[in-house]
Parts: structure tokens; sequence; C-alpha cells
């Protein structure tokens, strides 16, 4: 039997494919390359090019593949464009979820782990955020992964699919391999921007905002290593294979940085000065996001590895110095 990974090609879902292939699984991944590599599938994994809104294609796939599990990271995941193309989000990440979990109750496959986030809680109420703190999204990327976890739940009851959502912090680090890394078109996210600077990509790194109630002024947030988030899917696949009931489990490293703190560390893995700038406060950021994993340790045996975030930078700069174009040249 065979785990079927969608969106396996892109950042977490790449990782998360080649941590399956190294515990000895058979893994077959689909994804559409619309933002993830074919570069990134692991070449052991069985790769079929298809988008989960289309029936067919999966029918074709669910016909062909014995699977015993999936794991779901196909979905768009930009909190900016959530808010100026909501529309997208609802026709991916919903209808692509829909269209998914009908296939699986026709095929009679049961169990599925997938990615959710921390902006399902919005304006977390106190830190670190327990699973069962209020969830009052502030864009509309975590408003379909909570209506996302919402589907489940009704088709658990309906159906009798189990699943458990994955509430990611901060996703951040490369493969230790080197192999694999972290590539996005256009490029959101604080430590590949940072790592831009060293890589003579830009000039200065943009602090979005200084006036924040954190001790330095600037958002805190809460750096987990991809290869961690990994290590939690296959953690929680097992759990339902068990026969573990529906659950919901935060992922990061409970320890909060500030954009500041992070670019000093990026200071000091890569030698360079890394000039920032303070500019304006991006719309809807939280001041701080910072998680309580004790769930996943406690049920899920959950250990992350990399807990130290000299560490975990310096596994981004390995992938960036060596991949200056991420996989496109
Ligand atoms: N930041 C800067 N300058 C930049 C880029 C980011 O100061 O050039 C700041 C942001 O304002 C934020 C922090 O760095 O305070 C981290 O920003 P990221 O964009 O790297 O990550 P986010 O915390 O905004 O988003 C992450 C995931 C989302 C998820 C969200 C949950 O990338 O998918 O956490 O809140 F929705």
């Amino acid at each position: 039997m065979a785990i079927l990974v969608l969106g396996g090609a892109g950042y977490i879902g790449s990782h998360t494919v080649y941590e399956l292939i190294a515990a000895g699984r058979d893994v077959v991944v689909a994804d559409n390359l619309l933002t993830g590599f074919k570069a990134a599938v692991h070449p052991k994994a069985r790769f079929y090019q298809l988008d989960i809104r289309e029936r067919g294609a999966l029918d074709t796939l669910f016909q062909a593949e014995k699977i015993e599990g999936v794991i779901h990271f196909a979905a768009s995941s930009q909190v900016g464009e959530s808010m100026s193309n909501p529309l997208k989000y609802y026709d991916n990440n919903l209808y692509g979820t829909m269209v998914l979990l009908q296939a699986m109750v026709a095929h009679g496959v049961d169990k599925i782990v997938f990615s959710s986030t921390a902006a399902t809680y919005g304006e977390p109420e106190r830190v670190p955020i327990l699973e069962t703190d209020k969830t009052v999204p502030t864009n509309c990327y975590g408003q379909t992964k909570l209506a996302m976890e919402h589907m489940m739940s009704w088709v658990s009851k309906a159906h009798g699919l189990k699943y458990v959502a994955l509430r990611y912090f901060n996703a951040c680090g490369a493969h230790p391999s080197g192999a694999i890394g972290e590539a996005h078109n256009p490029e959101t996210h604080l430590i590949p921007l940072i790592l831009q600077v060293p890589g003579g990509k830009r000039e200065k790194i943009s602090i979005f905002g200084d006036d924040y109630a954190t001790h330095d002024g600037t958002c805190i947030r809460d750096y987990i290593h991809v290869s961690d988030l990994a290590q939690a899917h296959i953690l929680a696949l097992d759990y339902l294979l068990k026969g573990g009931d529906n659950n919901v489990f935060n992922l990061g490293n409970g320890v909060g940085f500030t954009v500041k703190e992070v670019i000093d560390v990026a200071r000091k893995v890569t030698g360079h000065s890394i000039p920032a700038e303070i500019c304006p406060r991006r719309a809807g950021d939280p001041a701080q996001l910072v998680a309580s994993s004790e769930k996943a340790r406690t049920v899920l045996g959950w250990k992350p590895q990399y807990d130290d975030l000299e560490t975990i930078v310096a596994t981004a700069w390995a992938w960036h110095k060596d991949h200056p174009n991420g996989y496109e040249g």
C-alpha cells in the first residue's frame, strides 16, 4: 500500500516525501506544478501531474494505485494574495479539497493528514497558543484552511473519514542533504528574503513595523524546521493508520523570535552585514504567534530535532547559496 502526497512538489510536501522514502514507505506524488517543481519530487516517488479539482484525474490515480492514506498539501498559501484574490483560495483550497474528499469517499480511502495553519487563530488571545483557543482568522487564507478543517469533520461524521489537521507556525530551513529547499515565486517569507541579501539578489531587508508591543518592537514568530514538520506528518498518518481519532495539532518550537533577532542570526550564519530598513507594518500581521506543541509531543510523540534557530538558518543558507534561483537554473 502506498501513501499519496498531494502537493508533493511544493516546499513542505517535497520534504515530507523525502522523509517518507527515507523511512522505506511507498510514495505516490500528485502535483499540478503551478507552484511546485518537478525537480523537488524524490526520484523514487511515482509522480502524477494533476490538479485535485479534476475528479477524473483523481479517479484514474485511485484506480491505478493502492492508497492507504493521503497527505494533502495541495493548496494556495499566500496570505496577501488571499486578500486580493479570495475566490482563488475558495476555488483551490475549498473546492479542491471537496473534489478530493468526494474521490476519497468513492474509492474507500478514509485517512487524511493535511496542512492547516497558525493563521486559523487570527490575532491570538494569548501565547503560547493552544489548539483549543479561539479560531478567528484575519485573512482569507486562514479562513479557507479553517473551513477545510470543518469540511473534514462533517465528512467524517457522514462517511467515517478520519483526519488530522496540522496547524503549522513558520516553516523554514532546508533538507540537510542540500537536495531540496524553499523556492517560492514570488518569495514573501522572511528567512529566504533575508538570505537574498548575502546571496547578492537584494540590497537590504525590509522590517515591516517596529512599533509592535514586543521587546524590540518587531513581530514575534515561532520558526520550525521543514524536516521536523515532515516528521510530524508521518507520525500523524501512522497515528490514523493505528486507529487514532480525528485530531488537530499545532506544530512549532514553542519559542518566539522577533524579526530583528532573525536578521541577527542570519548575519551570524552568513558573515554578511545584511542592511535592514524599517518600513510600515504589513496589513494583517499579528504581533506574536507562538505555538504550544505539547499535544503533538504527547499524543504523536513528536520531537523536533532543530530547536536552534542558528542551525535552522544555516540549513536554509546552504540551500540558497547553492540554488540562488531555486529550482530554476
Ligand atoms: N517580514 C518582514 N519583512 C519581510 C518579510 C516578512 O519584516 O520582508 C516579517 C513579517 O511582517 C512577519 C515575519 O517577518 O512579522 C514573518 O513573515 P513571513 O511572511 O515569513 O511569515 P508569516 O508569519 O506572515 O506567515 C506564516 C506563513 C503563512 C501563515 C502564517 C500564519 O508563511 O502561510 O505564518 O500566521 F499563514
